[in-house]
Protein backbone atom coordinates (compact mmCIF):
# COMPACT_ATOMS: atom_id res chain seq x y z
CA UNK A 1 0.00 0.00 0.00
CA UNK A 2 1.61 3.58 -0.99
CA UNK A 3 1.38 7.12 0.43
CA UNK A 4 3.17 6.48 3.96
CA UNK A 5 4.57 9.58 4.16
CA UNK A 6 4.73 11.66 6.93
CA UNK A 7 2.16 14.85 6.61
CA UNK A 8 3.24 18.25 5.86
CA UNK A 9 0.86 20.67 7.67
CA UNK A 10 0.62 24.15 6.20
CA UNK A 11 -1.36 27.35 7.04
CA UNK A 12 -2.84 29.79 5.06
CA UNK A 13 -2.90 33.74 6.13
CA UNK A 14 -4.46 36.90 4.77
CA UNK A 15 -3.35 37.67 1.79
CA UNK A 16 -2.98 41.17 0.25
CA UNK A 17 -4.76 41.04 -3.39
CA UNK A 18 -4.35 38.33 -5.68
CA UNK A 19 -3.12 39.35 -9.21
CA UNK A 20 -1.43 37.68 -11.89
CA UNK A 21 -2.34 35.28 -14.92
CA UNK A 22 -2.25 31.78 -14.28
CA UNK A 23 -2.62 28.59 -15.99
CA UNK A 24 -3.75 24.98 -13.72
CA UNK A 25 -2.64 21.80 -15.22
CA UNK A 26 -4.46 19.29 -17.22
CA UNK A 27 -7.40 17.90 -16.65
CA UNK A 28 -7.33 14.50 -14.36
CA UNK A 29 -10.23 12.68 -16.08
CA UNK A 30 -8.56 13.87 -19.63
CA UNK A 31 -5.64 12.47 -18.26
CA UNK A 32 -6.59 8.93 -16.85
CA UNK A 33 -8.69 8.43 -20.07
CA UNK A 34 -5.10 9.72 -22.33
CA UNK A 35 -3.45 7.31 -21.37
CA UNK A 36 -6.05 4.15 -21.50
CA UNK A 37 -7.25 4.67 -24.60
CA UNK A 38 -3.40 4.95 -25.94
CA UNK A 39 -3.27 1.13 -24.13
CA UNK A 40 -6.18 0.24 -25.96
CA UNK A 41 -5.49 2.09 -29.34
CA UNK A 42 -2.76 0.24 -32.07
CA UNK A 43 0.13 2.35 -32.56
CA UNK A 44 1.38 5.22 -31.23
CA UNK A 45 -0.96 7.85 -29.25
CA UNK A 46 0.87 11.67 -28.29
CA UNK A 47 -0.46 13.27 -24.95
CA UNK A 48 0.12 17.01 -24.62
CA UNK A 49 -0.82 18.74 -21.77
CA UNK A 50 -1.05 15.70 -19.31
CA UNK A 51 -1.30 16.01 -15.68
CA UNK A 52 1.40 15.25 -14.30
CA UNK A 53 -0.18 14.26 -10.60
CA UNK A 54 0.38 10.99 -8.65
CA UNK A 55 -3.02 9.82 -9.33
CA UNK A 56 -2.71 10.12 -13.52
CA UNK A 57 1.40 8.73 -13.02
CA UNK A 58 -0.01 5.54 -11.25
CA UNK A 59 -2.61 4.87 -14.46
CA UNK A 60 0.40 5.06 -16.18
CA UNK A 61 2.16 2.39 -14.46
CA UNK A 62 -0.94 0.21 -14.67
CA UNK A 63 -0.74 0.81 -18.58
CA UNK A 64 2.59 -0.29 -18.58
CA UNK A 65 2.33 -3.21 -16.43
CA UNK A 66 -1.06 -4.17 -19.05
CA UNK A 67 1.47 -3.89 -22.13
CA UNK A 68 1.71 -0.70 -23.33
CA UNK A 69 4.82 1.29 -23.83
CA UNK A 70 4.66 4.87 -21.68
CA UNK A 71 7.27 7.62 -22.31
CA UNK A 72 7.88 10.69 -21.19
CA UNK A 73 8.94 13.03 -23.57
CA UNK A 74 8.98 16.85 -22.13
CA UNK A 75 6.62 18.19 -19.09
CA UNK A 76 3.39 17.24 -20.13
CA UNK A 77 4.40 15.62 -23.03
CA UNK A 78 3.84 11.74 -23.39
CA UNK A 79 3.84 9.17 -26.03
CA UNK A 80 1.71 5.78 -25.13
CA UNK A 81 2.16 2.78 -27.40
CA UNK A 82 -0.38 0.54 -27.32
CA UNK A 83 -1.52 -3.16 -29.57
CA UNK A 84 -4.84 -2.93 -29.28
CA UNK A 85 -8.15 -3.78 -27.68
CA UNK A 86 -7.94 -7.86 -26.89
CA UNK A 87 -4.32 -7.76 -26.49
CA UNK A 88 -3.64 -7.02 -22.97
CA UNK A 89 -1.01 -8.54 -20.98
CA UNK A 90 -1.58 -9.97 -17.29
CA UNK A 91 -0.14 -7.87 -15.25
CA UNK A 92 2.76 -9.53 -13.03
CA UNK A 93 2.41 -7.30 -9.71
CA UNK A 94 -0.04 -5.37 -8.32
CA UNK A 95 -1.80 -2.13 -9.77
CA UNK A 96 -1.51 -0.18 -6.79
CA UNK A 97 -3.34 3.13 -8.05
CA UNK A 98 -2.84 4.96 -4.46
CA UNK A 99 -5.34 7.53 -4.17
CA UNK A 100 -6.83 7.56 -7.36
CA UNK A 101 -10.57 6.30 -7.40
CA UNK A 102 -10.91 7.23 -11.24
CA UNK A 103 -7.81 5.48 -12.43
CA UNK A 104 -8.39 2.09 -10.15
CA UNK A 105 -12.45 2.17 -11.54
CA UNK A 106 -11.35 2.52 -15.07
CA UNK A 107 -9.13 -0.02 -15.19
CA UNK A 108 -11.42 -2.36 -13.78
CA UNK A 109 -13.12 -2.00 -16.80
CA UNK A 110 -10.19 -2.20 -19.30
CA UNK A 111 -9.05 -5.79 -17.21
CA UNK A 112 -12.77 -7.07 -16.97
CA UNK A 113 -12.89 -6.65 -20.83
CA UNK A 114 -9.84 -9.24 -21.26
CA UNK A 115 -9.13 -12.81 -20.12
CA UNK A 116 -6.24 -12.14 -17.40
CA UNK A 117 -6.31 -11.45 -13.58
CA UNK A 118 -4.87 -8.87 -12.13
CA UNK A 119 -5.26 -7.46 -8.63
CA UNK A 120 -6.00 -3.71 -7.88
CA UNK A 121 -5.06 -1.86 -4.86
CA UNK A 122 -4.48 1.61 -3.07
CA UNK A 123 -4.08 3.55 -0.06
CA UNK A 124 -5.75 3.50 3.04
CA UNK A 125 -8.02 6.44 1.43
CA UNK A 126 -9.09 4.28 -1.73
CA UNK A 127 -9.17 0.80 0.76
CA UNK A 128 -11.99 2.83 2.35
CA UNK A 129 -14.30 3.76 -0.93
CA UNK A 130 -16.53 1.18 -2.13
CA UNK A 131 -15.99 -0.72 -5.31
CA UNK A 132 -19.41 -2.94 -5.62
CA UNK A 133 -20.81 -0.27 -8.25
CA UNK A 134 -17.89 -0.84 -10.73
CA UNK A 135 -18.25 -5.01 -10.07
CA UNK A 136 -21.74 -5.70 -9.96
CA UNK A 137 -22.09 -4.80 -13.75
CA UNK A 138 -18.85 -6.17 -14.29
CA UNK A 139 -19.82 -9.51 -12.98
CA UNK A 140 -22.83 -9.24 -15.32
CA UNK A 141 -20.63 -8.72 -17.84
CA UNK A 142 -18.36 -11.65 -16.92
CA UNK A 143 -16.21 -10.52 -14.94
CA UNK A 144 -15.22 -12.90 -11.92
CA UNK A 145 -13.98 -11.78 -8.45
CA UNK A 146 -11.62 -13.94 -7.12
CA UNK A 147 -10.48 -12.36 -3.93
CA UNK A 148 -11.67 -8.97 -2.09
CA UNK A 149 -11.61 -7.55 1.01
CA UNK A 150 -14.62 -6.96 2.70
CA UNK A 151 -17.67 -4.66 1.76
CA UNK A 152 -16.05 -4.97 -2.12
CA UNK A 153 -13.24 -2.83 -1.12
CA UNK A 154 -9.70 -3.11 -2.28
CA UNK A 155 -7.18 -4.75 -2.30
CA UNK A 156 -9.23 -6.60 -4.68
CA UNK A 157 -8.36 -9.67 -7.58
CA UNK A 158 -10.41 -9.95 -10.88
CA UNK A 159 -10.20 -11.92 -13.58
CA UNK A 160 -12.12 -10.64 -16.91
CA UNK A 161 -14.01 -12.51 -18.94
CA UNK A 162 -12.62 -14.47 -21.83
CA UNK A 163 -16.06 -13.25 -24.19
CA UNK A 164 -17.37 -10.51 -22.50
CA UNK A 165 -20.82 -10.59 -22.51
CA UNK A 166 -22.80 -6.87 -23.77
CA UNK A 167 -25.60 -5.66 -21.67
CA UNK A 168 -27.81 -2.89 -21.07
CA UNK A 169 -27.09 -1.34 -17.83
CA UNK A 170 -29.10 1.80 -15.81
CA UNK A 171 -26.36 3.07 -13.60
CA UNK A 172 -27.44 3.33 -9.90
CA UNK A 173 -25.78 6.86 -9.13
CA UNK A 174 -24.75 9.67 -12.09
CA UNK A 175 -21.25 8.73 -12.08
CA UNK A 176 -18.51 8.59 -15.26
CA UNK A 177 -16.54 6.37 -13.47
CA UNK A 178 -19.41 3.60 -13.22
CA UNK A 179 -20.21 4.44 -16.99
CA UNK A 180 -16.67 4.33 -18.19
CA UNK A 181 -16.08 0.98 -16.38
CA UNK A 182 -18.63 -0.75 -18.63
CA UNK A 183 -17.72 1.02 -22.05
CA UNK A 184 -14.10 -0.33 -21.37
CA UNK A 185 -14.91 -3.45 -20.76
CA UNK A 186 -17.54 -3.28 -23.20
CA UNK A 187 -15.10 -2.33 -25.92
CA UNK A 188 -13.81 -6.29 -26.08
CA UNK A 189 -17.61 -7.18 -25.85
CA UNK A 190 -19.19 -8.56 -29.07
CA UNK A 191 -22.37 -7.01 -29.72
CA UNK A 192 -23.62 -3.64 -28.24
CA UNK A 193 -23.16 -2.62 -24.97
CA UNK A 194 -25.38 0.62 -23.50
CA UNK A 195 -25.03 2.58 -20.14
CA UNK A 196 -28.51 4.30 -19.29
CA UNK A 197 -27.94 7.28 -16.74
CA UNK A 198 -30.64 9.37 -14.88
CA UNK A 199 -28.25 12.31 -15.08
CA UNK A 200 -25.94 13.05 -17.29
CA UNK A 201 -22.47 12.52 -15.89
CA UNK A 202 -19.13 13.95 -17.66
CA UNK A 203 -18.93 12.74 -21.10
CA UNK A 204 -14.79 12.61 -21.52
CA UNK A 205 -14.97 8.71 -22.41
CA UNK A 206 -17.97 9.05 -25.05
CA UNK A 207 -16.05 11.40 -26.88
CA UNK A 208 -12.70 9.95 -26.94
CA UNK A 209 -14.30 6.77 -27.61
CA UNK A 210 -16.03 8.46 -30.76
CA UNK A 211 -12.44 10.35 -31.47
CA UNK A 212 -10.68 6.87 -31.11
CA UNK A 213 -13.04 5.02 -34.11
CA UNK A 214 -15.69 3.59 -31.96
CA UNK A 215 -19.22 3.41 -32.93
CA UNK A 216 -21.10 5.42 -30.14
CA UNK A 217 -23.90 6.65 -29.95
CA UNK A 218 -25.43 9.30 -27.07
CA UNK A 219 -29.03 10.46 -26.97
CA UNK A 220 -31.09 11.85 -24.31
CA UNK A 221 -32.47 10.04 -21.96
CA UNK A 222 -35.34 11.94 -19.55
CA UNK A 223 -35.22 15.17 -18.94
CA UNK A 224 -31.52 15.58 -17.44
CA UNK A 225 -30.18 12.01 -18.86
CA UNK A 226 -28.32 9.94 -21.32
CA UNK A 227 -28.19 6.58 -23.21
CA UNK A 228 -24.87 5.62 -24.56
CA UNK A 229 -24.81 2.86 -27.17
CA UNK A 230 -21.25 1.44 -27.46
CA UNK A 231 -20.57 -0.96 -30.50
CA UNK A 232 -18.02 -3.57 -29.27
CA UNK A 233 -14.56 -5.03 -30.75
CA UNK A 234 -13.78 -1.97 -32.47
CA UNK A 235 -10.07 -1.40 -33.77
CA UNK A 236 -8.95 1.91 -32.32
CA UNK A 237 -6.43 3.99 -34.23
CA UNK A 238 -4.27 6.48 -32.47
CA UNK A 239 -5.26 9.74 -32.25
CA UNK A 240 -3.21 12.83 -30.67
CA UNK A 241 -4.38 14.26 -27.68
CA UNK A 242 -4.52 17.61 -26.28
CA UNK A 243 -5.46 18.04 -22.18
CA UNK A 244 -7.34 21.12 -21.59
CA UNK A 245 -6.77 22.60 -18.14
CA UNK A 246 -8.64 21.12 -15.39
CA UNK A 247 -11.57 23.13 -14.19
CA UNK A 248 -12.09 21.51 -11.24
CA UNK A 249 -8.15 22.91 -10.48
CA UNK A 250 -9.15 26.30 -11.61
CA UNK A 251 -11.83 26.15 -9.01
CA UNK A 252 -9.37 27.03 -6.77
CA UNK A 253 -7.70 30.05 -7.59
CA UNK A 254 -10.90 31.16 -8.74
CA UNK A 255 -12.82 31.33 -5.41
CA UNK A 256 -9.35 32.27 -3.40
CA UNK A 257 -10.08 35.48 -5.93
CA UNK A 258 -13.64 36.00 -5.34
CA UNK A 259 -12.76 36.00 -1.78
CA UNK A 260 -10.04 37.81 -1.21
CA UNK A 261 -10.38 41.79 -1.29
CA UNK A 262 -9.17 44.18 -4.48
CA UNK A 263 -7.94 40.80 -6.34
CA UNK A 264 -8.23 40.29 -10.08
CA UNK A 265 -6.75 37.67 -11.68
CA UNK A 266 -6.95 35.46 -15.18
CA UNK A 267 -7.08 31.62 -15.28
CA UNK A 268 -6.32 30.52 -18.71
CA UNK A 269 -7.50 28.15 -20.89
CA UNK A 270 -10.13 26.55 -18.72
CA UNK A 271 -12.23 23.60 -20.13
CA UNK A 272 -15.31 25.01 -20.57
CA UNK A 273 -17.35 21.42 -21.41
CA UNK A 274 -20.97 22.00 -19.84
CA UNK A 275 -21.06 18.80 -18.08
CA UNK A 276 -17.55 20.18 -16.02
CA UNK A 277 -19.49 24.34 -15.34
CA UNK A 278 -21.57 23.96 -12.41
CA UNK A 279 -19.53 25.65 -10.27
CA UNK A 280 -19.24 28.60 -12.51
CA UNK A 281 -22.46 28.76 -13.36
CA UNK A 282 -23.55 28.69 -9.15
CA UNK A 283 -20.60 31.18 -8.31
CA UNK A 284 -22.02 33.60 -11.19
CA UNK A 285 -25.71 32.70 -9.58
CA UNK A 286 -23.83 34.53 -6.01
CA UNK A 287 -22.87 37.29 -7.47
CA UNK A 288 -19.21 36.91 -8.92
CA UNK A 289 -17.36 38.60 -11.50
CA UNK A 290 -16.10 36.29 -13.60
CA UNK A 291 -15.64 37.53 -17.51
CA UNK A 292 -14.75 34.94 -20.52
CA UNK A 293 -12.30 36.48 -22.42
CA UNK A 294 -11.72 34.51 -25.22
CA UNK A 295 -13.99 31.25 -25.76
CA UNK A 296 -12.34 29.19 -28.21
CA UNK A 297 -11.78 25.03 -29.24
CA UNK A 298 -8.81 23.48 -28.49
CA UNK A 299 -8.62 19.45 -28.36
CA UNK A 300 -12.22 18.84 -29.50
CA UNK A 301 -13.02 20.86 -26.34
CA UNK A 302 -14.29 24.18 -25.57
CA UNK A 303 -12.17 26.41 -23.31
CA UNK A 304 -11.82 30.21 -22.09
CA UNK A 305 -9.65 32.05 -20.23
CA UNK A 306 -11.64 33.84 -17.46
CA UNK A 307 -10.44 36.54 -15.56
CA UNK A 308 -12.03 36.97 -11.96
CA UNK A 309 -12.28 39.75 -9.65
CA UNK A 310 -13.17 40.21 -5.73
CA UNK A 311 -17.20 39.83 -5.74
CA UNK A 312 -19.39 41.05 -2.91
CA UNK A 313 -20.99 36.63 -2.95
CA UNK A 314 -24.58 36.35 -1.95
CA UNK A 315 -26.36 32.81 -1.08
CA UNK A 316 -28.27 30.80 -3.43
CA UNK A 317 -29.70 27.47 -3.68
CA UNK A 318 -27.89 24.89 -5.42
CA UNK A 319 -30.17 22.25 -7.40
CA UNK A 320 -29.55 18.75 -6.88
CA UNK A 321 -29.48 17.70 -10.35
CA UNK A 322 -26.74 19.92 -10.77
CA UNK A 323 -24.81 18.16 -8.73
CA UNK A 324 -23.04 15.94 -11.86
CA UNK A 325 -21.38 18.88 -13.34
CA UNK A 326 -19.37 20.20 -10.55
CA UNK A 327 -19.42 17.23 -7.97
CA UNK A 328 -15.70 17.41 -7.36
CA UNK A 329 -16.37 21.58 -6.17
CA UNK A 330 -18.24 21.40 -3.02
CA UNK A 331 -15.71 21.86 -0.13
CA UNK A 332 -14.66 25.16 -2.73
CA UNK A 333 -17.96 26.58 -2.83
CA UNK A 334 -18.75 25.85 0.89
CA UNK A 335 -15.50 28.32 0.98
CA UNK A 336 -17.13 30.88 -0.88
CA UNK A 337 -20.56 30.33 0.50
CA UNK A 338 -18.67 31.01 4.07
CA UNK A 339 -17.94 34.91 2.55
CA UNK A 340 -21.35 35.00 1.40
CA UNK A 341 -24.14 37.13 2.48
CA UNK A 342 -27.29 34.71 3.49
CA UNK A 343 -27.64 30.84 3.44
CA UNK A 344 -26.41 28.70 0.70
CA UNK A 345 -27.87 25.71 0.58
CA UNK A 346 -26.20 22.71 -1.50
CA UNK A 347 -28.95 19.88 -2.42
CA UNK A 348 -28.29 16.28 -2.81
CA UNK A 349 -24.76 15.93 -1.60
CA UNK A 350 -24.98 12.14 -1.03
CA UNK A 351 -22.14 10.87 -3.70
CA UNK A 352 -19.89 13.59 -1.13
CA UNK A 353 -19.54 10.64 1.12
CA UNK A 354 -17.65 7.98 -0.67
CA UNK A 355 -14.85 10.41 -2.49
CA UNK A 356 -11.47 11.11 -1.46
CA UNK A 357 -12.67 10.92 2.11
CA UNK A 358 -16.48 11.59 3.46
CA UNK A 359 -16.06 15.52 2.10
CA UNK A 360 -19.87 16.31 3.52
CA UNK A 361 -18.34 15.35 7.25
CA UNK A 362 -14.60 17.16 6.97
CA UNK A 363 -16.14 19.99 5.03
CA UNK A 364 -18.47 20.23 8.23
CA UNK A 365 -15.64 19.81 10.26
CA UNK A 366 -13.44 22.32 8.64
CA UNK A 367 -16.57 25.13 8.61
CA UNK A 368 -16.71 24.04 12.12
CA UNK A 369 -13.36 24.39 13.36
CA UNK A 370 -13.21 28.10 11.42
CA UNK A 371 -16.43 29.75 12.99
CA UNK A 372 -18.67 29.30 10.35
CA UNK A 373 -22.28 28.31 10.52
CA UNK A 374 -23.14 25.50 8.82
CA UNK A 375 -25.49 23.07 8.78
CA UNK A 376 -26.41 19.34 7.86
CA UNK A 377 -29.48 17.57 7.08
CA UNK A 378 -30.00 14.55 5.41
CA UNK A 379 -27.69 15.01 2.30
CA UNK A 380 -27.69 19.18 2.10
CA UNK A 381 -25.04 21.56 3.35
CA UNK A 382 -26.35 24.93 4.33
CA UNK A 383 -23.79 27.66 4.86
CA UNK A 384 -24.85 30.82 6.71
CA UNK A 385 -22.24 33.37 5.55
CA UNK A 386 -22.83 37.54 6.87
CA UNK A 387 -20.78 38.92 3.67
CA UNK A 388 -17.53 39.46 5.56
CA UNK A 389 -14.44 37.66 6.23
CA UNK A 390 -14.95 34.04 7.58
CA UNK A 391 -13.38 33.98 11.07
CA UNK A 392 -10.83 31.70 10.60
CA UNK A 393 -8.19 30.07 12.94
CA UNK A 394 -9.15 26.56 12.85
CA UNK A 395 -6.75 23.59 12.49
CA UNK A 396 -8.86 21.46 9.46
CA UNK A 397 -8.18 17.50 9.20
CA UNK A 398 -7.68 16.83 5.72
CA UNK A 399 -8.17 13.10 5.95
CA UNK A 400 -5.97 12.17 2.54
CA UNK A 401 -7.95 14.30 0.25
CA UNK A 402 -6.46 16.68 -1.35
CA UNK A 403 -9.57 18.84 -2.16
CA UNK A 404 -10.28 19.69 1.49
CA UNK A 405 -7.14 20.30 1.76
CA UNK A 406 -6.88 22.73 -1.34
CA UNK A 407 -10.37 24.21 -0.36
CA UNK A 408 -9.33 25.45 3.64
CA UNK A 409 -6.01 26.74 2.66
CA UNK A 410 -7.71 29.09 -0.16
CA UNK A 411 -10.21 29.96 2.96
CA UNK A 412 -7.52 31.25 4.76
CA UNK A 413 -5.95 33.64 2.39
CA UNK A 414 -9.16 35.65 2.97
CA UNK A 415 -10.03 34.87 6.70
CA UNK A 416 -9.48 36.99 9.76
CA UNK A 417 -7.71 34.62 11.53
CA UNK A 418 -4.81 31.97 9.64
CA UNK A 419 -6.17 28.55 8.69
CA UNK A 420 -3.93 25.35 8.90
CA UNK A 421 -4.51 21.84 7.47
CA UNK A 422 -3.04 18.92 8.71
CA UNK A 423 -1.41 17.79 5.58
CA UNK A 424 -0.69 19.32 1.73
CA UNK A 425 0.88 15.97 0.21
CA UNK A 426 -1.85 14.58 -1.05
CA UNK A 427 -2.56 17.74 -3.10
CA UNK A 428 0.20 16.21 -5.35
CA UNK A 429 -1.87 13.67 -6.76
CA UNK A 430 -3.84 16.11 -9.05
CA UNK A 431 -2.38 19.60 -8.33
CA UNK A 432 0.85 19.33 -8.07
CA UNK A 433 2.07 23.43 -8.50
CA UNK A 434 -0.92 24.38 -6.32
CA UNK A 435 1.33 26.05 -3.84
CA UNK A 436 4.10 27.89 -6.05
CA UNK A 437 0.66 28.98 -8.22
CA UNK A 438 -0.78 30.32 -5.34
CA UNK A 439 2.48 32.28 -4.52
CA UNK A 440 2.96 33.93 -7.79
CA UNK A 441 -0.74 35.07 -7.03
CA UNK A 442 0.33 36.54 -4.05
CA UNK A 443 -1.33 33.81 -1.57
CA UNK A 444 0.31 33.41 1.56
CA UNK A 445 0.77 29.90 2.22
CA UNK A 446 3.51 28.56 4.75
C1 LIG B 1 -14.47 11.28 -12.39
C2 LIG B 1 -15.76 11.14 -12.00
C3 LIG B 1 -16.29 11.63 -10.72
C4 LIG B 1 -15.34 12.58 -10.03
C5 LIG B 1 -13.92 12.12 -10.11
C6 LIG B 1 -13.49 11.99 -11.56
C7 LIG B 1 -14.05 10.73 -13.70
O1 LIG B 1 -16.52 10.53 -9.88
O2 LIG B 1 -15.70 12.77 -8.68
O3 LIG B 1 -13.04 13.02 -9.47
O4 LIG B 1 -12.98 11.12 -14.19
O5 LIG B 1 -14.77 9.91 -14.26
P1 LIG B 1 -17.89 9.68 -9.96
O6 LIG B 1 -17.97 9.07 -11.28
O7 LIG B 1 -17.81 8.65 -8.88
O8 LIG B 1 -18.97 10.69 -9.68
Amino acid sequence: MSHATTPRPMRATASGPLKGAVEVPGDKSISHRALIFGLLAVGETRVSGLLEGEDVLRTADAARALGATVEHLAPGEWRVRGMGVGTLLEPRGVLDFGNAGTGSRLMMGVVGGHPIRATFDGDASLRKRPMGRILDPLKKMGVEVMDCAEGNRLPLTIRGARDALPITYETPVPSAQIKSAILFAGLNAPGETTVIENEASRDHTEKLLAFFGAEVEVSKHGAHGRKIVLKGQPSLGPRPIIVPADPSSAAFPIVAALITPGSDIIVKSVMMNPLRVGLLITLQEMGADIVELERREEGGETVADLRVRHSALKGVDVPAERAPSMIDEYPVLAVAAAFAMGETRMNGLQELRVKESDRLAAVAAGLAVNGVEHQVMGDDLIVSGNGRAAKGGGNVETHMDHRIAMSFLVMGLASERPVGVDDVTFIATSFPDFLPLMARLGGKIS
